[in-house]
């Protein structure tokens, strides 16, 4: 068997078929999986030492979301470094980053394994690897063969991020103005609410406007902050932290303002305060809520002003700072009670932005999970951690009021308790390696193939069913509409089944 010339002229049509990014990038890597009869697919972007997955077909949904560092994986940094196909001999040791990612297949030990380097140019700008069970299935295809594929993909994804530099707003167009460094601010997540905010903040990132960065504990406000800094023009000065909530008052004015030596007892030098640091760049104001009336009042004047006066000091200095701040409170409710100054809230929130919570975010909890888990296998340094159907169940389904960092934080205390029973390193996160609050209410819904046959099927799905609805009412706020709309069901046909199974 060989490829057929017709198979790559529809693969090449398939590549300039428009619509979005994404869907282009699906379309052709389910036509190469198709068409090469691979198990699994994936199409890999380069950047800053990581490849990163656009698109794949085969592998656990998780695989989206991890950002592969080549040196820590072999069989990438062969593909990396070759310049060519890349065939890995069936019985090769290098771990294979999939290893545990094919869905009902937790090793991969022999395998037909093969991977094609992407270039622009000169320049690696990604990869194409192909995965496949029977050992010798990818012979047949020669050299020259894979090449072809190669380049045409290699062409459409070029095409691809040209457009996207293009497309980026305050960007100067330069093939080598790729942003580096891997990277630890990237905002991971694909809804339509992580869509939504990313849209917002290339729009309000290159205007100075002052933003107000409100949402839930952990959910991401200071990448946000970094995302904002990073797009606008200011991005080549410093983004300056601020933790209002751990100022004292005593210290705080000098912190943001600075000041002269002698000011005070103990000001034995002079000292720069925030705001001078932040000139022609960004401050970031965390916690921005907990800054102590006095405070609200000298900050509100720097920011009429411009000018502002070290402690201990008469002569005004003129700074140009453009304010992000971020709480996880209700300013607007802090106002009415008299706690937030309204003048002040007016003028830090010209654009206000609102980080959605983890549970609205959909898919986006998985994406995540392989973030982290490919993060945590690193720090570790495992072999490979995967999530069992059940775990990316659960995770999915869990309400997460500690958002992303509780997510974070979940699958590196899961790993180190699923270390315990794992061996040389390959680690399979099961339900009950993981102690979410209400875990005991979450482990009675999901680990189905735990508890097998005690009940017939019919009534297991319903059992399964009612606790599953009771869920998600309870994440809609007890409203039917809004549970309807989160399990992606008519109203009507919601309500009679929950009658049917006795909820209403
Ligand atoms: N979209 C994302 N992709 C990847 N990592 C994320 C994302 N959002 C948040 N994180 C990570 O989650 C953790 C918590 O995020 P962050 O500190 O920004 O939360 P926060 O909104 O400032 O919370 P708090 O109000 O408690 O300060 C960080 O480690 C951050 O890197
Ligand atoms: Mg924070």
């Amino acid at each position: 068997m060989t490829i057929s010339v017709e198979g790559l002229a529809a693969l090449a049509v398939e590549i300039q078929n428009g619509l979005s990014r994404s869907d282009r990038f699906n379309r052709m890597i389910g036509s190469i999986h198709h068409l090469l009869q691979c198990d699994a697919t994936a199409l890999l972007r380069y950047e800053a030492q990581h490849f990163k997955p656009l698109a794949t077909a085969g592998l656990a949904p998780d695989v989206m979301g991890r950002r592969f560092k080549i040196e820590a994986h072999p069989r990438l940094e062969a593909i990396a470094r070759a310049g060519d196909v890349v065939r890995f001999p069936a019985d090769s040791d290098l771990p294979d980053p999939y290893d545990g990612l094919i869905p009902d297949r937790h090793e991969l030990h022999v395998h037909a394994c093969v991977g094609l380097p992407l270039f622009s140019g000169q320049n690696l700008i990604g990869a194409l690897t192909l995965d496949g069970m029977n050992a010798s299935q990818f012979d047949e295809y020669s050299d020259e063969e894979l090449r072809v594929v190669a380049s045409l993909v290699g062409s459409a994804l070029n095409n691809a991020l040209l457009l996207e530099q293009l497309e980026k707003p305050g960007y100067a167009f330069t093939p080598d103005a790729r942003q580096s460094g891997g990277d630890s601010s990237e905002m991971i997540g694909e809804s339509a609410p992580m869509q939504q905010l990313k849209k917002e903040i290339t729009v309000v990132a290159p205007t100075d406007l002052n933003v107000l960065i409100t949402g839930e504990t952990g959910v991401g406000k200071e990448l946000v902050a970094q995302a904002l800094h990073q797009q606008s023009a200011r991005a080549a000065s410093p983004l300056i932290y601020l933790n209002c909530a751990a100022l004292p008052e005593t210290v705080a004015e000098s912190e943001l303002f600075g000041h002269v030596k002698g000011a005070f007892t103990g000001a034995v030098h002079d000292r720069t305060g925030k705001f001078e640091m932040a000139d022609n760049g960004t401050l970031f104001l965390d916690e921005i809520g907990e800054l102590p009336l006095a405070l609200q009042a000298k900050l509100l004047r720097v920011l009429q002003y411009g000018d502002l006066q070290r402690v201990g000091e008469d002569r005004h200095l003129k700074v140009d700072v453009r304010i992000l701040a971020a709480t996880n409170r209700d300013l607007r409710q802090e106002v009415a009670d008299g706690n937030f100054r309204a003048d002040l809230y007016h003028r830090l929130s010209v654009f206000p932005l609102q980080v959605p919570a983890l549970r609205e975010r959909g898919a986006d909890i998985i994406l995540l999970a392989g973030y982290f888990c490919e993060k945590c296998r690193l720090k570790f340094g495992l072999q490979h951690i995967a999530l069992s159907a059940a775990t990316s169940n659960m995770l999915s389904h869990y309400h997460w009021p500690g958002n992303i960092r509780e997510l974070e934080h979940a699958i590196y205390r899961a790993t180190i308790v699923a270390q315990a029973d794992a061996r040389n390193g390959d680690i399979l996160l099961m339900p009950h390696h993981f102690s979410l609050d209400n875990g005991a209410e979450v482990a009675e819904v999901m680990p189905i193939a735990e508890t097998l046959p005690q009940q017939n099927l019919q009534d297991a799905t319903r059992d399964f069913q009612r606790q599953y609805i009771l869920r998600a009412l309870q994440a809609s706020d007890n409203n039917w509409a809004a549970c309807a709309r989160r399990l992606e069901m008519d109203a009507g046909n919601l309500h009679r089944l929950a009658r049917r199974l006795a909820l209403k």
